[in-house]
């Protein structure tokens, strides 16, 4: 009975968290601030560790990826911790060839380029095949401060596929639209497995322990309003949908400043808006959600009195409106200096604490 009622104490704690309490439009002392790509290559202790495992390694090893990810969030000070892992894990289990290439990023060896390769493409019908994620998520939990939230997530079903169909980055999409314009069946049964093995796998991680989870679309904003909405939200709408059990879910993505009132519509209770507008003018067009965001990275090259003038300015246009989550617009760049960053999260809490007598 005791194990219990401490576990029970255990979930006041992170639902009452500040980020979580963000998620939900609540007040907040201040204003919660975490960082996407918070662990990664511009921590020397990341590096270190780098030298010696490959990347996909790291990733299948969950002593491992836990350890980076509650260190990143330890010694940063931010407000949630986001699981290490990566949004291309998911395609092997369907049976795609992947491989992180240095200096190229990811490359997908038989990516889909026909009919036959939609239909050979296998659901994912339960999260086994990643049980390294979900072990890695129950060890991080574990590890992690009581009150400190951790953020599982996944791809969105349109930037997994176009992953899928260019067989890694792209500037243009040409393959993936191309392929959208010239069958749209074949186009929605392709996303349709992916929402639903990606249903099954961001539940799996709420089960496993992460208060809330980020759909990553980073490269949505390469539609047309138009083409969102007929080959994308019924998408992403439905696997949002699908999450069971419920947990706060962010919908984030990059260059959507055309795109925000149908992202609204995915159903997300957070959206993750880039540095391409005016926090203000996005949350107006988001309406009644909260909004993360929405600092350009590359703000953090800059002398500390301008990484402080724009935080301010940011957090000037979030008007202490409860349901902001500070964040960058896009991931940490690598060359990143970290004691910038760990400036960032201090100015943040600093110039949000919230005055009585406001
Ligand atoms: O935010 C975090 O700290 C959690 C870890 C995380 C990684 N990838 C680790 C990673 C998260 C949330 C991701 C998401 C991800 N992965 C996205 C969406 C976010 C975004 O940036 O838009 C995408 C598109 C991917 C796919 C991916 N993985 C790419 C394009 C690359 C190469 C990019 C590069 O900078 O080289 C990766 C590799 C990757 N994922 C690294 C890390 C730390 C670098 C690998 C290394 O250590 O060499």
């Amino acid at each position: 009975e005791l194990e219990e009622t401490a576990s029970f104490a255990q979930i006041d704690l992170l639902q009452n968290s500040p980020f979580m309490r963000a998620c939900r439009r609540e007040p907040t002392p201040y204003t919660p601030i975490w960082l996407m790509r918070q662990a990664g290559r511009y921590m020397p202790e990341y590096r270190l560790l780098r030298e010696r495992v490959p990347f996909l390694e790291l990733c299948k090893s969950p002593e491992l990826a836990a350890e980076v990810t509650v260190n990143a969030a330890e010694r940063l000070g931010v407000d949630a911790a986001i699981i290490f892992a990566d949004l291309l894990l998911i395609v092997e289990p369907m049976g795609f060839r992947l491989e992180y290439a240095k200096g190229d990023g990811p490359i997908i060896h038989n990516p889909v380029r026909s009919a036959q390769d939609v239909e050979g493409l296998r659901e994912m019908e339960d999260a086994a095949p990643l049980d390294y994620v979900l072990q890695a998520i129950r060890l991080t939990r574990r590890a992690l401060p009581q009150d400190l939230p951790l953020i599982g997530f996944a791809g969105a079903p349109f930037t997994l596929a176009s992953y899928l169909i260019e067989g890694g980055g792209s500037r243009n999409f040409m393959r993936t639209k191309t392929f959208m314009y010239s069958d749209e069946g074949l186009w929605n049964e392709l996303l349709s497995r992916l929402a639903r093995s990606l249903a099954r796998f961001l539940s799996a991680q709420i089960e496993a322990g992460a208060q809330a989870i980020q759909i990553f679309d980073s490269w949505v904003g390469t539609l047309s309003p138009d083409d969102y909405r007929k080959f994308v939200l019924p998408h992403t709408k439905s696997l949002i949908e699908s999450i069971s059990p419920r947990a706060p879910v962010i919908y984030f993505g990059t260059g959507t400043a055309g795109l925000l009132e149908l992202m609204r519509e995915t159903g997300g209770d957070v959206i993750g808006v880039d540095w391409r507008i005016q926090l203000d003018h996005a949350w107006q067009r988001i309406g009644e959600r909260a909004i993360m965001g929405n600092l350009d990275p590359v703000t953090l090259f800059a002398d500390l009195p301008i990484i402080r003038d724009r935080a301010r300015s940011i957090l000037d246009r979030a008007d202490n409106r409860p349901g902001h989550i500070f964040n960058l617009g896009h991931g940490i760049l690598p060359q990143t200096p970290v004691e910038n960053v760990v400036a960032l999260v201090e100015m943040v809490h600093e110039m949000s604490q919230r005055r009585e007598t406001r």
